[in-house]
């Protein structure tokens, strides 16, 4: 009897080292997944965003720019031929009393079209989900800096100027691959374009571009980001709109 409880006491002992080494093996894979090796700045094209909204419920209702313009998703710290890192600590809330002087800006420069939701949520989903992880970059360190570096790319890289110098205009078709083009000839870094799909036409709709940076901020090619260069169709043109796609509003008119 005592033979067995000793076999019984060393298999549970076994049991616990090989449970605690896997905790310890989680606890720092979870560290290191906290990496990244570039930032994507993500733009969009809020007409787009807003198609995609609408199509998702017919009660919903677009908040769009006052402007014609691309309009900031986030920056995203990005490991290659992946998604994420991702929601890397929750010890750093939220607080939208940090944004109230750049709120006029965001605004419009980093507006959440979708009409209704709590005037916050999508900064709030941005910061939690990118902007934890992206506080290794300096420049990115807090909420403030997360945001106002958003703000501060887009009037650099602002995807109106850089496709127009392409003679790339809304209103007009391409095929993806001279845009692609475009953005590298006037860049000098090769991007990413992201379409959006009708399903009930199979066109599609150029939705966001996306450009990178390696964590001192400077400009580098794309290559190596998950979906690199594009989810677009490749074989026909896509649209660049110049309104939001089958607005149901427009079509009654
Ligand atoms: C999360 O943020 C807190 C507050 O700045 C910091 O003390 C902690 O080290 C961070 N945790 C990780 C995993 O980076
Ligand atoms: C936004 O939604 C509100 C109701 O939640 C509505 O009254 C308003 O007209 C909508 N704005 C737009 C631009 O559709
Ligand atoms: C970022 O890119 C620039 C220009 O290519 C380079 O000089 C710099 O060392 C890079 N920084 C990092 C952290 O890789």
């Amino acid at each position: 009897m005592a033979k067995y409880n000793i076999a019984l006491c060393i298999f549970l002992l076994s049991l616990l080292y090989i449970t605690h080494g896997q905790l310890e093996n989680e606890k720092s894979k979870k560290r290191k997944s906290n990496e990244f090796d570039v930032l994507i700045f993500t733009q969009r094209w809020p007409l787009t965003a807003c198609f995609l909204w609408k199509e998702s419920s017919e009660k919903h209702s677009c908040s769009l720019p006052k402007q014609e313009e691309w309009t900031i998703h986030g920056i995203w710290p990005t490991r290659y031929h992946t998604k994420g890192p991702q929601f890397c600590n929750t010890s750093l809330p939220f607080n939208p009393s940090v944004l109230t002087p750049l709120k006029n800006q965001l605004e419009e420069n980093w507006i959440d079209v979708q009409n209704g939701s709590d005037p916050y949520s999508f900064w709030k989903h941005e910061w939690n989900k990118h902007g934890t992880c992206a506080v290794a970059i300096k420049a990115l360190n807090n909420e403030y800096n997360y945001f106002q570096e958003g703000l501060k790319l887009l009037n650099i890289y602002n995807m109106m100027d850089v496709l127009a110098k392409a003679n790339i205009v809304p209103g007009q078709k391409y095929m993806v691959e001279n845009m692609l083009i475009g953005i590298e000839k006037v860049l000098n870094k090769r991007g990413q374009i992201m379409c959006a799909k009708d399903k009930k036409t199979g066109e599609s709709y150029v939705n966001e571009i996306r450009i990178c940076f390696n964590k001192t901020l400077q400009l580098v090619d794309c290559d190596d980001i998950y979906e690199f260069p594009t989810n677009c169709d490749r074989f026909k043109q896509i649209t660049y709109p110049s309104s939001v796609p089958h607005d149901r509003r427009v079509e009654q008119i």
